[in-house]
């Protein structure tokens, strides 16, 4: 949470996004604004679409609707020759580090790629110099350059996934629960590592992940995800001190205390709930679940508004639910 926002123009300004694999929407009417430096934290159940969005964003999976405007140019309308230069800025780090190395290249290639496929004009040893401060930079040792990756920890590989996603100095990096698959005692130090890059060169984050502790140590502003649809966006602290939605009430709920996590704690919040959220077309897709459901709830969608500044709901009662604490709501 050091790096410097600039709220003057959006970096990404993603408008009504909607992916449908098949007959399935994944995600529907997704639009949010995100500034540079800023880290946005992305929350939700399993199959509510996180990754989906993530993989939008990025043009990994294609969307049927909707806008990804990037620096002023639409992601999904450009060329592939235009995305392709785009892309030296975007990168992404996702949650299985070995699976997203490959086995074939050494540690050295693999960091060295982003540098041949977009700084061409440097030479062998220039490449071979920043590879290895890069390593150094995460906290590998450039001895290790010629190495495989099934010679590292899972640690070890996402620090080696971080530095290939951070050698070119992104102006955004999506992590798409980076540290989930990592023992808990290395959690924190990855978490940490990208604090620290990104505090050295500004990149904005997108941070998917079920551990809330670690969501709210980074994020600046969080997105709540429900079936496939924005619920919920807010401050950090406006989030966690009062969430409007019933979902996120119920979300935050869950995490064991409000203490928050020092740069030394180790990631250990609740996970979510799983649950099959599945995108509905007609009214509230939570209403199955919400104690606070009213006939309206099954007819229309709720729409995103803001329901204070800066803090945006979709439920058609979160103007008159009970704007308490954690400890005080008794919901769904
Ligand atoms: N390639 C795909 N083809 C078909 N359906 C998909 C595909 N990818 C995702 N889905 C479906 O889209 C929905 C959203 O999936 P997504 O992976 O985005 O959820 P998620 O929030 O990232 O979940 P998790 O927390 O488990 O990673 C799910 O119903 C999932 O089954
Ligand atoms: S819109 Fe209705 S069903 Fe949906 S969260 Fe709000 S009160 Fe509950
Ligand atoms: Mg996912």
């Amino acid at each position: 949470m050091n790096a410097v926002i600039s709220v003057s123009n959006p970096l990404l300004r993603i408008t009504d996004l909607r992916v449908d694999f098949g007959s399935h929407t994944a995600l529907r009417d997704v639009s949010f604004d995100l500034f540079a430096g800023e880290t946005l934290g992305l929350v939700g159940e399993s199959g509510s679409g996180k990754s989906t969005l993530a993989r939008a964003i990025l043009r990994l999976v294609r969307s049927s609707h909707g806008s990804v405007v990037w620096r002023g140019r639409d992601l999904l309308s450009c060329d592939s020759r235009e995305l392709r230069a785009l892309r030296r800025d975007l990168q992404i780090v996702f949650q299985d580090p070995l699976a997203s190395l490959n086995p074939r290249m050494t540690v050295g290639e693999a960091i060295a790629e982003p540098l041949c496929i977009f700084e061409g004009a440097l030479n062998a040893r220039e490449r071979t110099g920043r590879v290895a401060a890069m390593l150094e930079r995460v906290g590998l040792t450039a001895h290790m350059i010629s190495r495989f990756p099934h010679e590292f920890s899972g640690g070890q590989c996402q620090r080696i996934g971080i530095a290939r996603a951070m050698i070119l100095s992104p102006k955004l990096l999506v992590c798409d629960e980076p540290v989930s698959s990592l023992d808990v005692s290395i959690q924190g130090q990855i978490v940490n590592l990208l604090l620290d890059l990104q505090r050295d060169v500004g990149t904005a984050m997108i941070f998917i992940s079920h551990n809330l502790a670690v969501v709210r140590h980074l994020s600046h502003r969080i997105l709540v995800m429900y079936a496939g649809r924005l619920v919920e966006i807010a401050p950090r602290d406006a989030l966690f001190a009062a969430p409007i939605h019933p979902y996120s009430r119920a979300l935050l709920a869950a995490v064991p205390s409000p203490t928050p996590v020092s740069r030394t704690v180790q990631a250990s919040a609740a996970p979510v709930e799983a649950s099959s959220s599945q995108p509905v077309t007609t009214g509230c897709a939570f209403r199955g679940r919400c104690a606070y459901a009213v006939a309206v709830c099954a007819i229309t969608i709720p729409p995103l508004e803001e329901m204070t500044p800066g803090h945006w709901a979709a439920c058609h009662r979160g103007r008159e639910l009970p704007a308490s604490g954690l400890g005080t709501f008794r919901g769904c």
